[in-house]
Parts: structure tokens; C-alpha cells; sequence
């Protein structure tokens, strides 16, 4: 037998730690909260991603009574950006959740759907997604989509 050790190196930053660029994004997925379609969960996520052209794109969670129907806010925002921006890559994608009218102190961490998707994307346009999740305690930096996905399926 033999004994593996998967493990990936996070940075936990501070707001005042953040580059213009970076913050600009974060401000964005904060944004892009308020638009959020969350009767069911009340719990409002918001993405936003900055394109390789320089155009910063939007989404959030689109529920739905019939509840499988719904979407997280990842997938609505790289599933808009690869529809209508293809051939651009995600440099950054930056997430934020609000619920009861506050952000959340901790970092909203993306579902595994949302991972394989975020996997699948980074691969496709074949350069380093950096993700970054929000929350007013803290900010965790990712340097790629593959961290948050360890022996993601491929073939
Ligand atoms: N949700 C997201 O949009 N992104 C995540 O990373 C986790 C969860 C949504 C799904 C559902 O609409 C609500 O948050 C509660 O789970």
C-alpha cells in the first residue's frame, strides 16, 4: 500500500490586502447578489468574472420551486461567459453570498457540480482560473479551478 497526500495552498487575505483589479471583481460578485432569484433558500450568492478582454461578467443563484431546476451562481456566470465570450479566458472569478441582508463573515466555498464545471472551463481555455471567495472575516485566494477539485474526472 501506499499513502498519497493531496493538499493545495491557500491564501487568506484581508480587503485591505487586495489589488485594485482583484477588488474591483469582489465588488462585482458583491453586487451581483442583489440580483439574485432566492425565495426558497434565502441565502443570495453573487459571481463575477473578469475576462481576458478586460470585461467583467455577472450571475447569481436563479432558484425555482421545482428545486433541481436552479442554479448556482458559478454556473449561471462561466456558463454566460464561455455562451457568449468562447473563445476568452476567466482570468478571475470571484464569489459573495448574502443572506438576511449581510454578507457572510466566512467564505462561500462552490458546490462539487460547480467545481467540475469550474475544472472543466479552466481546462478548455487552457490558462489558470484564479478564484477568489468573499466574506467580511476573510477573503481565500485560489490559484486554480484544479485546486478546488483533487482527482477531478477526466478523461
Ligand atoms: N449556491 C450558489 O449559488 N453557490 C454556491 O457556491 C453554493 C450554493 C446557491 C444554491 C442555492 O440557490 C442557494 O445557494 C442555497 O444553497
Amino acid at each position: 500500500m501506499e499513502n498519497r497526500i493531496c493538499s493545495i495552498e491557500i491564501e487568506i487575505l484581508k480587503e485591505s490586502e487586495l489589488s485594485e483589479r482583484v477588488k474591483k471583481v469582489i465588488d462585482e460578485a458583491k453586487k451581483a447578489t442583489e440580483n439574485s432569484y432566492a425565495p426558497y433558500s434565502k441565502f443570495q450568492v453573487g459571481a463575477a468574472a473578469l475576462l481576458d478582454n478586460g470585461l467583467i461578467l455577472k450571475g447569481n443563484n436563479q432558484e425555482n420551486i421545482a428545486y433541481p431546476s436552479g442554479l448556482c451562481a458559478e454556473r449561471v456566470t462561466v456558463f454566460a461567459a464561455n455562451a457568449n465570450y468562447p473563445n476568452n479566458a476567466l482570468q478571475i472569478l470571484a464569489i459573495a453570498a448574502q443572506t438576511g441582508g449581510k454578507f457572510t463573515e466566512k467564505s462561500i466555498t462552490p458546490c462539487g457540480a460547480c467545481r467540475q464545471v469550474l475544472c472543466e472551463t479552466e481546462q478548455r481555455q487552457k490558462a489558470p482560473m484564479e478564484i477568489y471567495l468573499y466574506g467580511t472575516e476573510e477573503i481565500i485566494h485560489i490559484k486554480s479551478a484544479a485546486d478546488l477539485l483533487p482527482l477531478a474526472f477526466e478523461f
